[in-house]
């Protein structure tokens, strides 16, 4: 058996993390006699500097070429001062999601046991940790509806952009968050924003309607005002999300921040079938990149998403998540999830790695 994956490290930490997945993808591969073929290739900052845009041909290529992505992070402040369209991450991450029809982004926000007190909520609140899983529509909403400008409009200058969704990109959305329910804690919220956008009252008809084939599902649709609210309130009601584009960014990211590790939080952007990309919650951190401390565990849990949803390696994507807790458990830190006082082992962003592939 032999996988084809493109590895694109991208930017700031991305390299440096980027390397300890492949130091445990090639741990699975003695274990397990499947074989991997890496192709590298630029993307975002790096891109730019090397080929002059942020996603080169060269790169979608390699990718066309391959069974699944592994993404770092693109971005820094060496490329700031470009026009916002030519910036990597919208000139990288937004047309490679378009190009690969990646329609499903997968974000899952997990307590790790032994991180429980680097949750920004009171420990109360989350005694017993807590699994969230949010399904954001990635390919369509806002942020790729037409039309989509500044210009001159009655005498004055406006920004406009549009929020459309088809029913066929609801529906398609809806069953991935059903399908995926069924696997996890059988519960489904549904955010919008029905009280006041037409776009998110034929969000709501739609899901609703798709929730009639999955009667075991536990379903509810919440306002996305009152979900960032229920979030940092009591997360542990929730158990898999799904939400639009804008929605899925803004929820996904105050997910992240309550676990207290968003260094440690993979996910995964799937197109129908098997292909899909999958990199790091976090971004490319650049004030510490190069200075061998990141954290690798997102990049780690990242090549275990891939394992279980592009190559249907379950156990291996297991063996991962199971040696991570283990390192963890065994006081491993690098030093963003070290708690003072504690006893705790602060390791580079290498020796964690090895650590992380040895525990397989
Ligand atoms: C994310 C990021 C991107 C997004 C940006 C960098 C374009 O915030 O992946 O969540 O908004 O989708
Ligand atoms: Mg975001």
């Amino acid at each position: 058996m032999k996988y084809k994956i493109a590895v694109l490290p991208g930017d700031g930490i991305g390299p440096e993390v980027m390397k300890q997945a492949v130091k445990v993808l090639d741990k699975i591969s003695s274990k397990s006699g499947v074989s991997f073929e890496l192709s590298y290739a630029d993307i975002g900052g790096i891109a730019i500097d090397n080929h002059g845009e942020a996603l080169p041909q060269s790169t979608i290529k390699v990718c066309e070429q391959s069974d699944a992505i592994l993404f770092g992070s693109v971005g820094g402040p060496k490329w700031e001062s470009l026009p916002p369209d030519m910036q990597p991450e919208r000139a990288a991450l937004l047309p490679i999601r378009k190009h690969f029809n990646l329609f499903a982004n997968l974000r899952k926000a997990t307590i790790y046991e032994a991180l429980v007190s680097n949750s920004s909520l009171k420990e109360e609140v989350i005694a017993g940790g807590f699994d969230l899983m949010m399904i954001r529509e990635l390919t369509g909403g806002i942020y790729f509806g037409q039309p989509k400008s500044i210009e001159r409009r009655g005498g004055e200058r406006v920004g406009l952009d549009t929020m459309i969704y088809k029913e066929s990109e609801i529906r398609r959305i809806a069953h991935t968050a059903f399908k995926i329910a069924s696997k996890r804690g059988k519960k489904l919220t549904s955010i919008d924003k029905a009280n006041v956008l037409s776009t998110m009252v034929f969000w709501r008809e739609i899901v609703t309607d798709v929730a009639k084939d999955y009667p075991e599902i536990e379903f509810n649709s919440m306002y996305v005002d009152n979900a960032a609210m229920q979030l940092v309130r009591n997360p542990k009601q929730f158990d898999t999300l799904l939400a639009g584009n804008l929605f899925g960014d803004i929820l996904s990211d105050e997910m992240a921040m309550i676990t207290g590790s968003l260094g440690m939080l993979p996910s995964a952007s799937l197109a129908e079938g098997k292909f899909g990309l999958y990199e790091p919650i976090g971004g490319s951190a650049p004030d510490i990149a190069g200075q061998n401390v990141a954290n690798p565990i997102a990049q780690i849990m990242s090549a275990a998403m891939m394992l279980k949803y592009s190559f249907d390696m379950e156990d291996a994507a297991a063996d991962i998540e199971k040696s991570v807790n283990k390192a963890l458990a065994d006081g491993l830190r690098t030093r963003d999830i070290a708690s003072a006082g504690k006893k705790e082992t602060i390791l580079s962003t290498d020796e964690i790695g090895s650590e992380i592939a040895k525990r397989i």
